[in-house]
């Protein structure tokens, strides 16, 4: 039996973490669920802990997590986030953030041209390093003469492993993306470990783009990217804008990965959402679609390719939430997904 640790967390994380968790019950493939509905932004609020260090035991001793998000406008800081998602991240050396975005419907893209529209791309972003390290630090704080610094860090050993493994998932050509016209000594690192990758592997197209063309790209030719590897911070702007192509932030689905140790946080892209949660709107698909990325980690691949099926199918239907112009709930969408099992 596989425990999977789930952390439904704020806002419409829980809204549709329960529907992923449905969802997984209906495949019946034996996985066992240990829900710690206690890390949540009310626990932080009332005790200042974000994630305590039996809750981490238990995470770290499963099978895999399956996290809803994380974030309330009542925390006016980043101890928060830092403490549940970032500390995860981190401290179980998830270095690779795995963020598929593939149009399900070409009703759902917001571009024009039909050429334009048939996005299935892969935004590989760095996930333990760059922006997110906390290094740094500010002098003078709270005068008129504050300096903040944020260490954008990077180490050989991150690029470089971050960099193979987007070549080794690679189906066409690898995009490395960077500002190495201007960040001179981590573009320059970034370059370097980039080359010797693709030199490894021959049978895949490389090309580089710096961040502004390939946000550009991103919405203007997008179609044009198979796989992009990036830093922590490029990445998760340009996961939200790939997510965005190809239909919508509630549909966009990630895996936090160690690959070597094949341990895996599965969570949708988007956040808490403060503003339709409750309502009873949230499109379950991003979360769904993480829990089958995560199935199909585990080796169930016929049940996460039917469930990838299910959720097309019922996109097509027009069977969805308001935000792909449907009219179900939260709830709705995501039995009319299972009603397709
Ligand atoms: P957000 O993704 O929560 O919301 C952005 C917009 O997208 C909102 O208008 C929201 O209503 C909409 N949206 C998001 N998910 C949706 C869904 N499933 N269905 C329909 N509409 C959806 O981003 P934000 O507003 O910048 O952040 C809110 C909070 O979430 C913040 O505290 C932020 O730090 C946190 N956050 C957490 C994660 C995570 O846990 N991985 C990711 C992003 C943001
Ligand atoms: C994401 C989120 C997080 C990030 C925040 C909540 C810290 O935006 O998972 O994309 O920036 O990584
Ligand atoms: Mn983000």
């Amino acid at each position: 039996m596989s425990v999977i640790t789930v952390i439904p967390g704020d806002g419409i994380g829980p809204e549709v973490i329960e529907q992923a968790m449905l969802t997984l019950d209906r495949l019946q493939l034996g996985l066992e669920f240990d829900v710690l509905d206690h890390v949540n932004a009310d626990t932080f609020l009332r005790t200042g802990v974000a994630l305590c260090d039996e809750d981490f035991e238990r995470v770290r001793s499963s099978r895999s997590v399956l996290l809803g998000a994380i974030g309330d406008p009542r925390v006016g800081s980043p101890a928060y986030g830092r403490g549940v998602l970032l500390r995860l991240r981190f401290e179980l050396d998830l270095y690779v953030n795995h963020r598929p975005a593939k149009l399900l419907h070409d009703r759902l893209s917001p571009l024009r041209a039909d050429s334009a529209r048939a996005v299935d791309c892969i935004v590989i972003r760095e996930n333990t390093e760059g922006l997110y390290t906390g290094a740094g630090g500010s002098v003078h704080p709270g005068s008129e003469h504050e300096i903040a610094l944020d260490v954008d860090l990077s180490t050989y050993h991150g690029t470089a492993r971050i960099v193979e493994y987007a070549f080794s998932i690679a189906r066409r050509e690898v995009c490395m993306v960077d500002k190495a016209n201007a960040v001179e000594f981590g573009g320059g690192l970034w370059q370097r470990c980039w080359r010797a990758a693709a030199a490894r592997h021959p049978d895949k197209a490389s090309r580089h783009l710096y961040v502004d063309a390939a946000a550009m790209q991103m919405v203007t030719d997008p179609t044009g990217f198979d796989v992009i590897v990036t830093n922590n911070s490029y990445g998760d702007i340009l996961s939200d804008i790939a997510s965005a192509v190809a239909g919508g932030i509630g549909t966009a689905a990630s895996a936090n990965l160690n690959p070597e140790r094949g341990f895996g946080l599965y969570e949708p892209v988007h956040g808490s959402a403060p503003d339709i949660a409750g309502k009873d709107i949230a499109n379950p698909v991003g979360a769904i679609l993480s829990a089958g990325l995560l199935i199909g980690d585990l080796g169930h691949h016929e049940a996460a390719a039917a469930l990838r099926a299910a959720i097309s199918q019922a996109v097509a239907a027009g069977e969805t939430t308001p935000d792909l112009g449907g009219s179900l709930d939260t709830r709705g969408a995501g039995e009319a997904i299972r009603a397709r099992l």
